[in-house]
């Protein structure tokens, strides 16, 4: 084997081993990369300016329920009924725990 190719080789190996951990801290940071998406109206980490549900700090299984009655219509809505039909059941689980685990009344942690 001549050098370009081992160092070639050396360099595939290190770029799967770099998408391996990417991948790994992926999904430690799932639920914080979903909640994003909420972030809009319900303020970064869940805790919002003004008029919105605060989410931060809420029991993740009281956060759970809401979305799925949301989904299924159960508790009325102006716009959650849309969003909460975008996320999967595994999901909700992801944004409950990270909602739960984050502060109330604190925009940061
Ligand atoms: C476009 C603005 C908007 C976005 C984006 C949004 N929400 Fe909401 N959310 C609302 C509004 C408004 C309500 C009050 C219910 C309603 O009228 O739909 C609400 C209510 C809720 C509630 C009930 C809170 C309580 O105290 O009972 C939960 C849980 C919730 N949202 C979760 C989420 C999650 C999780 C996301 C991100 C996937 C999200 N929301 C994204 C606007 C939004």
């Amino acid at each position: 084997m001549n050098k370009g190719r081992t160092l070639g080789l050396a360099a595939s190996v290190l770029l799967a081993c770099a998408s391996l951990v990417a991948h790994a801290q992926g999904n430690d940071t799932a639920g914080r990369d979903l909640a994003a998406a909420c972030a809009i109206c319900h303020g970064t980490n869940g805790v919002n300016a003004g008029g919105l549900p605060h989410l931060a700090g809420q029991p993740k299984d009281y956060i759970v329920q809401q979305l799925k009655d949301f989904r299924d219509g159960k508790r009325p809505a102006t716009i959650m009924h849309q969003i909460a039909k975008g996320y999967s059941d595994e999901q909700y689980e992801l944004l409950g725990a990270y909602f739960a685990s984050q502060t109330p009344g604190r925009r940061t942690k």
